[in-house]
């Protein structure tokens, strides 16, 4: 059912320190920071040959991964983003599992302009997952 990888998204204290990180020392292609208000983050992409890393520091009052660097103040890998061809028929077969999807259950629009929901962590090896359908 789950495709490619399309992202592994990261939280960082400090979003242009872990940027100069990735282009200075590991030599990877980077973005400008861009403000995504609507998602409670500032997201800077680091382009892979085969997937995408996406740097996130909260942005605004309720950024959904301040709590997280709240437990983990020097950052740590936040979620993991599969696509997957049909967003509702992932849901329902993942229910049907017994998986626990987040929110209403409803895909929302992600941070790329494409429907997205969030797997409860406990039913998947203590991750965050992220479907995408592409
Ligand atoms: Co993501």
């Amino acid at each position: 059912m789950i495709g490619r990888l399309n992202h592994v998204a990261i939280a960082v204290p400090d979003l242009a320190a872990a940027a100069a990180q990735y282009r200075d020392v590991l030599g990877a292609d980077v973005s400008e920071p861009l403000a995504q208000p609507d998602h409670g983050v500032t997201v800077v992409f680091v382009e892979l040959p085969n997937t995408k890393i996406e740097l996130l520091h909260p942005l605004g009052e309720d950024s959904p991964i301040a709590n997280y660097l709240e437990r983990n103040p020097s950052g740590g890998m936040h979620h993991i983003c599969y696509e997957v061809d049909d967003i509702l028929g992932a849901r329902d077969k993942l229910k049907a599992e017994g998986a626990r999807v987040l929110g209403d259950g409803e895909p929302r629009i992600g941070a790329h302009g494409k429907p997205v929901l969030f797997l409860h962590p406990k039913d998947f090896c203590g991750t965050l997952v992220e479907i995408e359908q592409v």
